[in-house]
């Protein structure tokens, strides 16, 4: 039996996760609720309250779990990527465990264990499958070759589609993180109501700053005219540009599916959360024949089931780093 404990700090989530061979049971989440007042993450603050929140999310995820300290195989941590001093905390913490318990330490890179997420619940995709990464710091279209060989054939040129949306909420008025609140008002509103521009960039790669240029001239436009079309219009609003963000990367993925010749599609990253894109997944996928594959919403944005789940495969290939790993700010994908 192989007990994991995982552990997350590299944005404004703390969290702990075990995972027993395969199979996760328990993922604690604290969120950092400081940063709305702010308009975006804080990178001092979230390394602030990451110190306040590991010890208490660790003992959590363990009494959760139902095992004792004495039980834990192995501990996989967040390496990168990230913020530096949000990272900092949860490995310092995991190597600290581990060298008290002289356990094995797993290193895991973010964005390939939003990935994995997709293995964590039925049904999983078979390899090779294209999956569509989309989060607040990333946008990519990676073939998974298998559970460690991805090649990352597009990606964004300038922003990812979670700033996209992050941004053009903030250009709303609406606090940070935007995302989940253009999800919510975008399912009051006409998708069809606003037409937003669809960047042509060649391959797969994404850019999203000339759609948030375009939408902040939009909304000042429109204010000029009617000073009360923000708060008259904005599920209207929040539906047209999710609609708009969901079709430029659905649209890439498209066409990656048919270079590749693969119809078992993923989505990752927190945006996947997004229930414009997830319908349009699914949509997409009825009218090509894929099969599409999406994490249940506790997987989609930050946590550390995915890094514990990531980290079990990488057990049993016994694929363990030693307590002094190279610079945190080297990480690759
Ligand atoms: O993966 P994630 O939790 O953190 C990073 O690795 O960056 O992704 C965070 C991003 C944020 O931009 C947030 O606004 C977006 O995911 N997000 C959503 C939704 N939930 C989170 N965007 C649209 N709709 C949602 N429901
Ligand atoms: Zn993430």
């Amino acid at each position: 039996m192989a007990v994991i404990l995982g552990i997350e700090s590299s944005c404004d989530e703390t969290s702990a996760a075990i995972c027993i061979d395969g199979t996760v049971v328990s993922n604690i989440i604290t969120s950092q609720s400081i940063h709305a007042a702010y308009g975006g993450v804080v990178p001092e603050l979230a390394s602030r309250v990451h110190q306040q929140n590991i010890i208490p999310a660790v003992q959590q995820a363990i009494l959760t779990a139902k095992v004792t300290k004495n039980d834990i195989d192995a501990v996989s941590f967040t390496r990168g990527p990230g913020l530096l001093g949000a990272l900092l905390v949860g490995v310092s913490f995991a190597k600290a465990f581990a060298l008290a318990r002289n356990l094995p330490l797993i290193e895991v890179n973010h964005m390939q264990a939003h990935i994995i997420a997709n293995f964590i619940e039925e049904p999983k995709p078979k390899f090779p499958f294209l999956c569509l990464t989309v989060s607040g710091g990333h946008t990519q279209i990676v073939l998974v070759k298998d559970y460690f060989h991805f090649e990352i054939i597009g990606q964004t040129l300038d922003d990812a589609a979670g700033e996209a949306m992050d941004k053009t909420s903030r250009i709303l008025g609406l606090p940070y993180p935007g995302g989940p609140l253009i999800d919510k008002y975008a399912r009051l509103g006409n998708s069809n109501a606003y037409h937003f521009p669809e960047p042509q960039i060649p391959g797969f790669d994404f850019s999203f700053s000339g759609l948030k240029t375009a939408f902040l001239y939009f909304v000042r436009d429109r204010m000029a005219a009617d000073p009360g079309f923000l708060k008259n219009n904005l599920p209207d609003i929040c539906a047209s540009i999710e609609k708009r963000i969901a079709t430029i990367l659905m649209n890439k993925l498209k066409k990656a599916a048919q270079q590749y010749q693969i119809k078992e599609i993923a989505l990752a990253g927190g945006v996947s959360a997004n229930t414009g894109l997830r319908n349009l997944l699914q949509q997409t996928a009825d009218e090509n024949g894929w099969k599409a594959y999406i994490p249940a919403f506790q997987y989609c944005t930050d946590n550390a089931a995915m890094i514990a789940a990531t980290g079990y495969y990488k057990f049993l290939k016994q694929d363990f780093v030693g307590q002094q790993t190279a610079p945190l700010a080297r990480m690759q994908f």
